[in-house]
């Protein structure tokens, strides 16, 4: 059997799209309709006149399909695809962080669950965050879960004070500021474009900070024939190959081999196949859970950015 052909076929017979994030394995763009970050994934979701929506990428994006998109059946190929970083936070620790810090907003980063979602004001994908916590022209925010992106829009702001949970992505997390000052001096050409997610020091140190779509955007743009991506692996394979298809003449070095999401790379072609041939790993949710977490996610994609 081959395997892409049958799922092609599959999408066609069921009127199903598959959204992939751009962490999954590079062979998945194949049968994939759009490729992306979470801010483009999320909109996807939120037009197509699909039944079926397969997301090749983490639970939580796969909740944020369903929230915004609650008559479609959404499926994970793997349920075992969960962001480390989204767990870190749930609703009680949620209320306790509030409790201690009460009348502040709370801006909620993608990366939770539609528990969290609906207990915050409004949410932040890593290409918005800047600009939609400078919409709310508030003095004071609460931010939840990831402290680093947190703090880089605090950094960015200079005027708001960005109260931060202490969540944290341990992938990117394994990018240190050593690994940034290494980079430079072996590849003294290079631009070293990075995640908001990484440590502050990391990101200060690169010539560009960014969510994934954006990192791609700007190598694609720049004039420079050298990057060094300090992001997900995924990130640096799918340069790597749009230079060679389209003759860019451009290399991409991830900083350190470790940066890989095992998380993200649970979901293969095979699950794909089978969840779209029994239609299992359905999301659920609560409906008043998802009409707050939708509420909180709609807020976002209002914002103009
Ligand atoms: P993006 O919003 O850049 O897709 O990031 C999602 C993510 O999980 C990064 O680790
Ligand atoms: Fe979550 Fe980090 Fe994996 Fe992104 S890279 S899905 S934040 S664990």
């Amino acid at each position: 059997m081959d395997i892409i052909e049958e799922i092609k076929r599959l999408k066609k017979e069921k009127n199903a799209i598959i959204l992939t994030h751009c962490y999954q394995e590079c062979e998945i763009d194949e049968v994939s309709d759009f490729v992306g970050d979470s801010l483009y994934l999320s909109r996807m979701a939120a037009n197509t006149n699909a039944d079926i929506i397969v997301f090749a990428g983490v639970y939580f994006m796969a909740q944020s399909a369903k929230i915004l998109s609650p008559e479609k059946k959404v499926l994970l190929p793997n349920m075992h695809s969960g962001c480390l970083m989204a767990d870190m936070i749930d609703v009680e620790n949620l209320r306790k962080f509030k409790a201690l810090h009460p009348n502040i907003p709370v801006v909620c980063y993608i990366n939770s669950t539609a528990e969290v979602k609906a207990e915050s004001d409004i949410c932040v994908t890593s290409s918005n965050a800047v600009s939609v916590v400078k919409s709310l022209n508030e003095p004071k925010v609460l931010f939840v879960p990831d402290t680093y992106l947190g703090k880089w829009v605090e950094y960015k702001l200079k005027n708001v004070e960005v109260i931060t949970y202490n969540g944290y992505c341990p992938t990117h997390l394994r990018i240190t500021p050593e690994d940034m000052i290494k980079a430079r001096k072996e590849h003294p050409n290079a631009l070293i474009l990075a995640h908001p997610e990484c440590h502050n020091e990391v990101s200060k140190l690169a010539d560009f900070v960014g969510s994934t779509k954006e990192i791609m955007e700007y190598a694609k743009k720049s004039d420079n024939k050298e990057f060094i991506i300090a992001t997900e692996k995924g990130v640096v394979q799918r340069l790597n190959r749009d230079s060679k298809l389209n003759n860019w003449g451009k290399d991409f070095i991830l900083i350190k081999e470790s940066v890989i999401c095992p998380n993200m790379k649970q979901n293969s072609l095979a699950d794909i196949y089978n969840v779209l041939l029994t239609e299992s790993n359905e999301i659920t949710i609560d409906e008043t859970v998802r009409l707050k977490a939708k509420n909180c996610i709609e807020k976002m994609l209002t914002v103009k950015i």
